[in-house]
């Protein structure tokens, strides 16, 4: 159901579990938000304290405002999500809070679940997933999930892999840290991702690649699934929308293939993007005359 409004809660409940039956009483995490706001919530449910470490100002405020709202202490950073999570890993040391991050194995296990239902809901593996990549814990838990399930024998094929990264944080494009990544997708303004390897061979062996696309393609692909599906992500949620419209802008045929492209995170998170490109109308007189000549 994922009630955060982020695909995160499906690897959060687990890690979470896991943590608690460990006997753990804290919980610590750096995001770019909906990590945050996930592990924040998870930790109020369970009684738990949570820390969240990010990058100052770089948070959208529906994250921000979910992370503060479920209780967890939060600890904005003069650094990068990158800084965020070097200081997280060395801070865990220290104090011995649960690390719930994607480097945690338990996060990725929950998050294969959507590989899962995906390929339920279809009667079989798409051709390509396509995923925005940022940390790159969904894309390789996506492929984890899409072989275990062809192990299983609930599946026949294998989807290609088709991560999309910013232009301005695309370090697995650019095969080098970013190291000041600048993207209007906050979510996903990484430069160091801690799962890079894993995501480079998710697109190596499936047969799929990790490609950039600009801020423009994602803020016109993100307007495109709210004006033509009624559906509104947050801006790295249409990333791969993006990428998948360049592709077949570069004459790669997709009409014939089964295409999923996951829309992680909900448009509600970041309504500051959403207010900066649309024009907010002045008031008018509240009476019918001015409605009709509005509406006109
Ligand atoms: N989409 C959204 C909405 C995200 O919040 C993230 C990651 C991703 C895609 C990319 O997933 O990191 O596993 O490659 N958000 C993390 C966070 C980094 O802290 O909330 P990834």
């Amino acid at each position: 159901m994922n009630p955060t409004g982020s695909f995160k809660d499906r690897g959060m409940v687990m890690a979470v579990a896991a943590a608690l039956e460990r006997g753990a009483t804290s919980l610590l995490c750096a995001s770019t938000g909906n990590t945050a706001a996930s592990a924040a919530a998870y930790a109020a449910l369970a009684g738990v304290t949570c820390g969240v470490i990010l990058p100052a100002g770089q948070v959208a405020h529906g994250k921000l405002a979910q992370a503060l709202t479920y209780g967890a202490r939060v600890i904005p950073v003069q650094g990068s999500f990158d800084d965020a999570l070097t200081l997280t890993q060395e801070a865990v040391q220290h104090t011995g809070a649960e690390l719930v991050n994607s480097v945690n194995p338990l996060r990725l296990a929950g998050q294969r679940t959507a590989a899962y239902e995906i390929c339920d809901v279809l009667g079989g593996a798409p051709d390509i997933l396509a995923l925005p990549v940022g940390n790159a814990g969904n894309i390789t838990a996506y492929w984890e999930g899409f072989q275990a399930y062809r192990q299983a024998g609930r599946i026949a094929s294998l989807p290609m892999m088709w991560g999309f990264q910013a232009e301005g944080a695309a370090p697995l494009v650019r095969g080098e840290t970013v190291v000041s990544p600048e993207t209007v997708a906050t979510a996903i303004r990484i430069g160091r991702p801690a799962r890079g390897d894993q995501a480079l061979a998710a697109a190596r062996e499936s047969g799929g690649a990790i490609r950039a696309v600009s801020d423009e393609e994602i803020l016109a692909a993100y307007e495109a699934v709210a004006s033509l599906e009624g559906v509104m992500c947050e801006p790295a949620s249409a990333a791969p929308l993006a990428g998948l419209r360049r592709r077949a802008a570069e004459g790669e045929d997709l009409s014939e293939r089964v295409v999923v492209a996951v829309l992680t995170g909900n448009g509600l998170k970041d309504p500051a993007t959403a207010l900066s490109r649309a024009h907010v109308p002045e008031p008018i007189p509240a009476s019918l005359g001015c409605v009709l000549e509005a509406l006109a």
